[in-house]
């Protein structure tokens, strides 16, 4: 299972960089927002500092929400830097606008899916990546972990290879979920990430150890 991060926060990304388990970044304009990040230039910069920190796709979304505007945003966010994922909205231009883009070879992550239906167009489009937002369906007492299975099944049943990328991740044991289903991605906060490595047997045993350490010299 790949690891990204979803935050456009440089020193969040450096930490999970630094952990050696992060093998990719997503971005989206609310949270280049929450960073601070306006203005299209200090945008585009922004994305090119991401990549030169993480080794691995980072995905770069587009504003326009027709399809000669997203392929005119696209190929330039594609020439930034060779690990940029063009991040598209599941609409219709959207679609067309992915299609376009893998058949030129350029990644994408086909990003605001919410049912199985809206998977498989992302999937016979090409897409390198579909982000169903489990956070979010769970936010309106749907499961969203269900609609990562029911794609999972899809994808296996004809052999898709789209990768699943669990995004809207909230915590930890969405994570641990998601790798029980099989995603091939999952995106959270840090703070997710982090939340793996807890468990107090793992702290009592090594104060013990420490402890016991100390004792004998
Ligand atoms: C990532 O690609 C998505 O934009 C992100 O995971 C959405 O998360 P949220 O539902 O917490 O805003």
């Amino acid at each position: 299972m790949k690891f990204f991060i979803d935050t456009a926060n440089l020193d969040q990304i450096k930490d999970a960089q630094d952990m050696g388990v992060l093998d990719g970044v997503t971005t989206n304009p609310s949270l280049m927002a929450k960073e601070g990040i306006t203005g299209h230039d200090n945008i585009l910069k922004h994305y090119v500092d991401i990549c030169n920190i993480v080794d691995g796709d980072v995905s770069a979304e587009v504003i326009s929400t027709d399809v000669e505007g997203m392929i005119r945003e696209g190929e330039a966010l594609a020439e930034l830097h060779d690990q940029i994922v063009v991040k598209l909205p599941m609409i219709k231009d959207g679609v067309k606008a992915c299609k376009y883009f893998s058949d030129k070879g350029i990644k994408t992550n086909v990003t605001l899916v919410f049912s199985p239906g809206q998977a498989i167009l992302a999937a016979k489009a090409g897409a390198t990546y579909v982000s169903p937002f489990l956070g979010r369906l769970d936010d309106i007492s749907t499961d969203g972990l269900n609609l990562i299975s029911e794609i999972r099944h899809i994808y296996d049943n004809y052999g898709f290879e789209t990768q699943i990328l669990a995004a809207s991740i909230r915590h930890t044991m969405h994570v641990v979920d998601c790798a029980k289903i099989g995603a091939d991605v999952m995106t959270g906060p840090l703070s997710s990430i982090e939340g793996l490595l807890k468990h107090p047997l793992t702290d009592i045993g090594l104060a013990k150890f420490l402890a016991d350490y100390k004792k004998g010299n």
